[in-house]
């Protein structure tokens, strides 16, 4: 890993850590100006709850009204790029990176991680404890459902539970 990855790793770390457990509305604030710096693209005011943990946030694109609730774990090391009114819930997993299983050695945790790119776009609601695998788009208004796993791209406001995830019904009905 070249010496300029590894120094913006501990700076992230740092500087998460730092901010990351800070309360109440000095903590929104703080966060929000400082993930601006850190984050590749913060759009706006960021609702981000203490003890959300990110990592790779030089791939990691936010919009506008975005909303995160304590415990989860965003990692865009394969790229991750998140739409404006997204909201996520308590101890959601995000990873966009996956580790190549076939054959039994090297051992996994020797080998090297494989990006894949998640997108997740405008107005989507993911429920607390969900996991949202590598290489997935999370549709328009897709409504994830708690502890729902969520293997492959969902459709235009679809509601997915489950795990793997499967569509239940669509959010077209009267509001
Ligand atoms: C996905 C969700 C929005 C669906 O709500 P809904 O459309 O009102 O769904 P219903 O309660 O009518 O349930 C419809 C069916 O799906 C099932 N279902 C609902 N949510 C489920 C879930 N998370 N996992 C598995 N099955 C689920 C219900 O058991 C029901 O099954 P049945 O028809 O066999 O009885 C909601 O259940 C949910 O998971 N919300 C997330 C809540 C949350 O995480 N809040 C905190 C984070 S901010």
């Amino acid at each position: 890993m070249p010496f300029s990855s590894i120094a913006f790793s501990q700076c992230e770390a740092l500087f998460v850590a730092l901010v990351g457990w800070v309360p109440g509305i000095p903590g929104f604030a703080i966060r929000t100006l400082v993930y601006k710096c850190l984050f590749k693209r913060l759009s706006g005011m960021a609702w981000i709850q203490p003890g959300v943990t990110f990592v790779s946030t030089n791939r990691l694109t936010v919009g506008k009204h975005f909303g995160v609730n304590s415990g989860t774990y965003i990692n865009a090391i394969g790229s991750l790029s998140i739409g404006d009114y997204v909201l996520i819930g308590s101890n959601v997993t995000i990873s966009s990176g996956q580790h190549p299983i076939e054959g039994r050695m090297p051992p996994v945790f020797a080998r090297p991680v494989i990006p894949k790119a998640i997108v997740i776009e405008d107005d989507v609601w993911i429920g607390a404890g969900a996991v949202i695998m590598p290489g997935t788009t999370l549709r328009r208004g897709t409504v994830v459902g708690a502890n729902a796993v969520v293997t492959r791209d969902t459709e235009e406001y679809s509601v997915v539970v489950g795990a793997p995830a499967k569509k239940i019904r669509t959010r077209d009905g009267a509001p």
